[in-house]
Protein backbone atom coordinates (compact mmCIF):
# COMPACT_ATOMS: atom_id res chain seq x y z
CA UNK A 1 0.00 0.00 0.00
CA UNK A 2 1.48 3.46 -0.73
CA UNK A 3 2.27 5.64 2.40
CA UNK A 4 -0.20 8.63 2.48
CA UNK A 5 1.65 11.60 1.34
CA UNK A 6 2.67 14.21 4.32
CA UNK A 7 0.63 17.38 4.09
CA UNK A 8 2.81 20.18 2.71
CA UNK A 9 3.16 23.53 3.73
CA UNK A 10 2.33 25.52 0.36
CA UNK A 11 4.03 29.66 0.18
CA UNK A 12 4.71 32.79 -1.84
CA UNK A 13 8.83 33.74 -1.84
CA UNK A 14 8.30 36.59 -0.22
CA UNK A 15 6.97 34.64 2.77
CA UNK A 16 9.77 31.72 2.26
CA UNK A 17 11.60 32.62 5.86
CA UNK A 18 8.28 32.10 7.67
CA UNK A 19 7.28 29.30 5.79
CA UNK A 20 10.38 27.30 5.93
CA UNK A 21 10.34 27.68 9.85
CA UNK A 22 6.99 26.72 10.62
CA UNK A 23 7.64 23.66 8.23
CA UNK A 24 10.66 23.06 10.14
CA UNK A 25 8.99 23.04 13.60
CA UNK A 26 5.90 21.24 12.33
CA UNK A 27 8.11 18.41 10.97
CA UNK A 28 6.35 18.98 7.04
CA UNK A 29 7.63 19.55 3.77
CA UNK A 30 7.40 22.85 2.47
CA UNK A 31 6.73 24.32 -1.20
CA UNK A 32 6.72 27.66 -2.81
CA UNK A 33 3.68 28.93 -5.08
CA UNK A 34 5.11 30.48 -8.56
CA UNK A 35 3.43 33.59 -8.81
CA UNK A 36 3.85 35.73 -12.45
CA UNK A 37 2.36 38.73 -12.51
CA UNK A 38 1.50 39.86 -16.18
CA UNK A 39 1.99 43.65 -17.28
CA UNK A 40 -1.75 44.24 -16.38
CA UNK A 41 -0.81 43.92 -13.38
CA UNK A 42 -2.87 40.41 -13.00
CA UNK A 43 -1.63 37.58 -11.55
CA UNK A 44 -1.16 33.83 -12.90
CA UNK A 45 -0.14 30.91 -10.02
CA UNK A 46 1.57 27.75 -10.54
CA UNK A 47 1.09 25.15 -7.24
CA UNK A 48 3.77 23.02 -6.57
CA UNK A 49 2.26 19.34 -7.84
CA UNK A 50 3.63 16.47 -7.31
CA UNK A 51 5.83 15.55 -10.96
CA UNK A 52 3.70 12.25 -11.71
CA UNK A 53 0.92 12.68 -10.40
CA UNK A 54 0.20 16.15 -11.13
CA UNK A 55 -1.42 16.07 -7.70
CA UNK A 56 -1.06 17.72 -4.34
CA UNK A 57 -1.19 15.59 -0.90
CA UNK A 58 -4.71 15.61 0.33
CA UNK A 59 -3.94 18.01 3.30
CA UNK A 60 -2.15 21.11 2.28
CA UNK A 61 -1.33 23.78 4.48
CA UNK A 62 -1.09 27.42 3.35
CA UNK A 63 1.24 30.26 4.98
CA UNK A 64 0.02 33.68 4.64
CA UNK A 65 0.62 36.52 6.64
CA UNK A 66 -2.57 38.80 5.97
CA UNK A 67 -0.51 42.46 6.57
CA UNK A 68 -1.24 44.67 3.39
CA UNK A 69 -3.72 42.17 2.76
CA UNK A 70 -5.75 43.39 -0.51
CA UNK A 71 -3.99 41.78 -3.10
CA UNK A 72 -2.97 38.51 -1.06
CA UNK A 73 -6.82 38.08 -0.63
CA UNK A 74 -6.95 37.26 -4.30
CA UNK A 75 -3.73 35.28 -4.38
CA UNK A 76 -5.99 33.44 -1.65
CA UNK A 77 -8.81 32.97 -3.60
CA UNK A 78 -6.66 31.47 -6.93
CA UNK A 79 -4.36 29.12 -4.89
CA UNK A 80 -7.13 27.75 -2.66
CA UNK A 81 -9.56 27.09 -5.61
CA UNK A 82 -6.59 25.67 -7.74
CA UNK A 83 -5.20 23.18 -4.77
CA UNK A 84 -9.12 21.79 -4.45
CA UNK A 85 -9.01 21.17 -8.49
CA UNK A 86 -5.60 19.39 -7.56
CA UNK A 87 -6.66 16.96 -4.87
CA UNK A 88 -6.47 18.94 -1.55
CA UNK A 89 -9.06 17.99 0.44
CA UNK A 90 -8.31 19.45 3.54
CA UNK A 91 -7.00 23.47 3.36
CA UNK A 92 -5.39 25.18 6.40
CA UNK A 93 -4.87 28.53 6.48
CA UNK A 94 -1.94 29.79 8.88
CA UNK A 95 -2.45 33.73 8.83
CA UNK A 96 -0.91 35.16 11.76
CA UNK A 97 -2.02 38.53 11.06
CA UNK A 98 -5.71 38.38 9.83
CA UNK A 99 -6.66 41.42 8.20
CA UNK A 100 -9.74 43.15 8.20
CA UNK A 101 -10.67 42.43 12.02
CA UNK A 102 -11.11 45.97 13.22
CA UNK A 103 -14.20 46.99 10.80
CA UNK A 104 -16.64 44.58 13.07
CA UNK A 105 -20.16 46.90 12.66
CA UNK A 106 -21.10 49.81 10.12
CA UNK A 107 -20.46 52.56 12.92
CA UNK A 108 -22.35 54.55 10.17
CA UNK A 109 -24.90 53.80 8.29
CA UNK A 110 -24.13 52.30 4.15
CA UNK A 111 -20.24 51.11 5.59
CA UNK A 112 -19.40 47.50 4.60
CA UNK A 113 -18.50 45.20 8.15
CA UNK A 114 -15.34 44.12 6.75
CA UNK A 115 -14.56 41.63 9.40
CA UNK A 116 -18.01 39.83 8.44
CA UNK A 117 -17.33 39.54 4.52
CA UNK A 118 -13.82 38.73 4.44
CA UNK A 119 -13.91 36.24 7.54
CA UNK A 120 -16.97 34.64 5.29
CA UNK A 121 -14.90 35.00 1.94
CA UNK A 122 -11.96 32.97 3.83
CA UNK A 123 -14.68 30.27 4.87
CA UNK A 124 -15.37 29.67 1.47
CA UNK A 125 -12.10 29.07 0.45
CA UNK A 126 -10.32 26.97 4.08
CA UNK A 127 -11.42 24.24 6.58
CA UNK A 128 -9.17 25.44 9.11
CA UNK A 129 -7.61 28.97 10.71
CA UNK A 130 -4.52 28.85 12.72
CA UNK A 131 -4.15 33.28 13.45
CA UNK A 132 -2.54 34.81 16.30
CA UNK A 133 -4.42 37.35 18.43
CA UNK A 134 -7.28 38.05 15.82
CA UNK A 135 -8.71 41.86 17.09
CA UNK A 136 -11.88 40.25 18.17
CA UNK A 137 -13.89 42.98 20.25
CA UNK A 138 -17.37 42.66 19.58
CA UNK A 139 -17.21 39.01 19.79
CA UNK A 140 -15.84 36.19 21.97
CA UNK A 141 -14.80 33.30 19.07
CA UNK A 142 -13.39 33.62 15.65
CA UNK A 143 -15.22 31.04 14.29
CA UNK A 144 -18.18 33.69 14.35
CA UNK A 145 -16.09 35.91 12.19
CA UNK A 146 -14.57 33.14 10.11
CA UNK A 147 -17.45 30.21 10.20
CA UNK A 148 -14.89 27.59 9.40
CA UNK A 149 -14.71 23.61 10.67
CA UNK A 150 -11.73 24.37 13.22
CA UNK A 151 -10.00 27.59 14.26
CA UNK A 152 -6.90 27.89 16.72
CA UNK A 153 -6.25 31.33 18.46
CA UNK A 154 -3.23 31.55 19.51
CA UNK A 155 -1.41 34.86 21.67
CA UNK A 156 1.55 36.66 21.71
CA UNK A 157 0.59 38.54 24.97
CA UNK A 158 2.68 34.84 27.37
CA UNK A 159 5.70 35.61 25.25
CA UNK A 160 5.67 39.26 25.17
CA UNK A 161 5.44 38.89 28.73
CA UNK A 162 8.19 36.84 29.07
CA UNK A 163 10.30 39.37 27.24
CA UNK A 164 9.19 41.85 29.40
CA UNK A 165 9.73 40.22 32.34
CA UNK A 166 13.91 39.49 31.28
CA UNK A 167 14.55 42.79 29.97
CA UNK A 168 12.48 44.98 32.79
CA UNK A 169 12.68 44.60 36.72
CA UNK A 170 9.20 45.44 38.04
CA UNK A 171 7.38 46.67 34.72
CA UNK A 172 3.94 48.52 34.67
CA UNK A 173 2.13 46.86 32.37
CA UNK A 174 -0.54 49.59 30.82
CA UNK A 175 -2.50 49.31 27.55
CA UNK A 176 -3.37 51.65 25.38
CA UNK A 177 -7.51 51.25 25.02
CA UNK A 178 -9.74 49.06 26.51
CA UNK A 179 -9.84 46.80 23.49
CA UNK A 180 -6.03 45.35 25.15
CA UNK A 181 -7.11 44.90 28.48
CA UNK A 182 -8.01 41.28 26.97
CA UNK A 183 -3.74 40.83 26.29
CA UNK A 184 -3.38 42.82 29.41
CA UNK A 185 -4.87 40.35 31.97
CA UNK A 186 -2.95 37.58 29.53
CA UNK A 187 0.13 39.07 29.88
CA UNK A 188 -0.37 40.24 33.69
CA UNK A 189 -1.46 36.71 35.24
CA UNK A 190 1.54 35.78 33.46
CA UNK A 191 4.56 37.21 35.48
CA UNK A 192 1.97 39.01 38.21
CA UNK A 193 2.80 42.26 36.89
CA UNK A 194 1.21 45.48 38.41
CA UNK A 195 -1.21 46.86 35.23
CA UNK A 196 -3.72 49.13 33.88
CA UNK A 197 -5.98 49.93 31.07
CA UNK A 198 -6.44 53.20 29.38
CA UNK A 199 -9.51 54.81 27.48
CA UNK A 200 -9.24 56.09 24.62
CA UNK A 201 -11.65 57.69 21.64
CA UNK A 202 -10.93 57.41 18.26
CA UNK A 203 -11.39 60.80 16.13
CA UNK A 204 -9.57 59.66 13.10
CA UNK A 205 -7.04 57.11 11.17
CA UNK A 206 -4.09 59.34 13.36
CA UNK A 207 -5.84 61.33 15.81
CA UNK A 208 -7.15 59.46 19.04
CA UNK A 209 -7.71 60.70 22.32
CA UNK A 210 -6.61 58.88 25.55
CA UNK A 211 -7.02 59.22 29.36
CA UNK A 212 -5.00 57.26 31.82
CA UNK A 213 -6.43 55.11 34.22
CA UNK A 214 -5.54 56.15 38.11
CA UNK A 215 -2.36 54.23 38.09
CA UNK A 216 0.82 55.80 39.85
CA UNK A 217 3.36 55.62 37.13
CA UNK A 218 6.32 57.50 39.10
CA UNK A 219 9.37 56.39 38.57
CA UNK A 220 8.07 53.31 37.20
CA UNK A 221 9.25 51.40 33.96
CA UNK A 222 6.57 51.42 31.90
CA UNK A 223 5.64 48.59 29.23
CA UNK A 224 2.93 49.51 26.68
CA UNK A 225 1.22 46.39 24.99
CA UNK A 226 -1.24 45.75 22.45
CA UNK A 227 -1.80 43.58 19.59
CA UNK A 228 -1.10 45.58 16.94
CA UNK A 229 0.62 49.16 16.58
CA UNK A 230 -0.26 51.00 12.74
CA UNK A 231 0.33 54.56 12.44
CA UNK A 232 1.88 53.86 16.43
CA UNK A 233 -0.80 57.28 17.26
CA UNK A 234 -2.17 55.30 19.98
CA UNK A 235 1.10 54.31 21.46
CA UNK A 236 2.52 57.32 21.13
CA UNK A 237 -0.06 59.17 22.57
CA UNK A 238 -0.25 56.90 25.41
CA UNK A 239 3.72 57.08 26.07
CA UNK A 240 3.88 60.59 25.91
CA UNK A 241 0.98 60.55 28.86
CA UNK A 242 2.71 58.28 31.07
CA UNK A 243 6.26 59.97 30.83
CA UNK A 244 4.36 63.19 32.19
CA UNK A 245 3.05 61.03 34.62
CA UNK A 246 6.59 60.25 35.96
CA UNK A 247 7.35 56.87 34.49
CA UNK A 248 11.11 56.66 34.41
CA UNK A 249 10.54 54.79 30.77
CA UNK A 250 7.89 53.61 28.36
CA UNK A 251 8.57 50.64 26.20
CA UNK A 252 6.34 49.20 23.65
CA UNK A 253 5.22 45.35 22.93
CA UNK A 254 2.97 44.54 20.42
CA UNK A 255 2.06 41.11 18.49
CA UNK A 256 1.66 42.29 15.06
CA UNK A 257 4.14 44.81 13.96
CA UNK A 258 2.32 47.03 11.44
CA UNK A 259 3.91 50.43 12.13
CA UNK A 260 2.67 51.93 8.69
CA UNK A 261 4.47 54.73 7.37
CA UNK A 262 6.53 56.86 10.30
CA UNK A 263 4.90 54.90 12.66
CA UNK A 264 8.10 53.90 14.13
CA UNK A 265 9.62 57.25 14.19
CA UNK A 266 6.36 58.88 15.98
CA UNK A 267 7.06 56.54 19.00
CA UNK A 268 10.68 57.59 19.07
CA UNK A 269 9.46 61.35 19.19
CA UNK A 270 7.01 60.13 22.01
CA UNK A 271 9.83 59.08 24.11
CA UNK A 272 9.95 55.51 23.60
CA UNK A 273 12.90 53.46 24.45
CA UNK A 274 12.61 50.32 22.80
CA UNK A 275 9.71 48.46 20.99
CA UNK A 276 9.59 44.39 20.88
CA UNK A 277 7.16 42.61 18.55
CA UNK A 278 6.42 38.95 17.89
CA UNK A 279 7.04 37.95 14.24
CA UNK A 280 3.57 37.43 12.98
CA UNK A 281 4.60 40.42 10.51
CA UNK A 282 8.10 40.51 9.58
CA UNK A 283 9.92 43.44 10.79
CA UNK A 284 12.79 44.77 12.51
CA UNK A 285 11.21 45.40 15.90
CA UNK A 286 10.47 41.09 16.22
CA UNK A 287 11.82 39.88 19.13
CA UNK A 288 9.20 36.59 19.66
CA UNK A 289 9.28 33.60 17.66
CA UNK A 290 5.89 32.12 16.95
CA UNK A 291 6.86 29.20 14.77
CA UNK A 292 6.78 26.69 17.63
CA UNK A 293 3.28 27.93 18.99
CA UNK A 294 1.89 27.64 15.38
CA UNK A 295 3.44 24.52 14.53
CA UNK A 296 2.05 23.25 17.52
CA UNK A 297 -1.44 24.33 16.59
CA UNK A 298 -0.67 23.16 12.77
CA UNK A 299 -0.03 19.61 14.41
CA UNK A 300 -3.56 19.08 16.59
CA UNK A 301 -6.06 20.18 13.49
CA UNK A 302 -3.92 17.66 11.04
CA UNK A 303 -4.13 15.14 13.75
CA UNK A 304 -7.92 15.80 13.89
C1 LIG B 1 -7.32 49.01 17.97
O1 LIG B 1 -7.97 49.15 18.98
C2 LIG B 1 -5.99 48.33 18.02
O2 LIG B 1 -5.88 47.50 19.13
C3 LIG B 1 -4.86 49.35 18.06
O3 LIG B 1 -4.90 50.07 19.26
C4 LIG B 1 -4.96 50.29 16.90
O4 LIG B 1 -5.17 49.60 15.70
C5 LIG B 1 -3.71 51.12 16.82
O5 LIG B 1 -3.82 51.97 15.75
P1 LIG B 1 -2.78 53.14 15.55
O6 LIG B 1 -1.41 52.56 15.74
O7 LIG B 1 -3.02 53.58 14.13
O8 LIG B 1 -3.11 54.20 16.54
Amino acid sequence: MTPPEAPCVLYFDDEAAPALRLAQAAGLPAQAIERHRFPDGELKLRLPVNETTGRLPRHAVLLRSLHQPNEKLVELLLAARTARQLGVQHLTLVAPYLAYMRQDIAFHPGEAVSQQVVGRFLAGLFDAVITVDPHLHRIDRLEQAIPVQQTVVLSGAEPLADLIAQRRTNALLVGPDGESAQWIAQAAARHGFDHAVCTKVRHGDRHVAIELPALDALGRAVVLLDDMASTGRTLALAARLLLQAGAASVDVAVTHALFAGDALQVLHDAGVGEVWSTDCIPHPSNAVAMAGPLASALQSVLRT
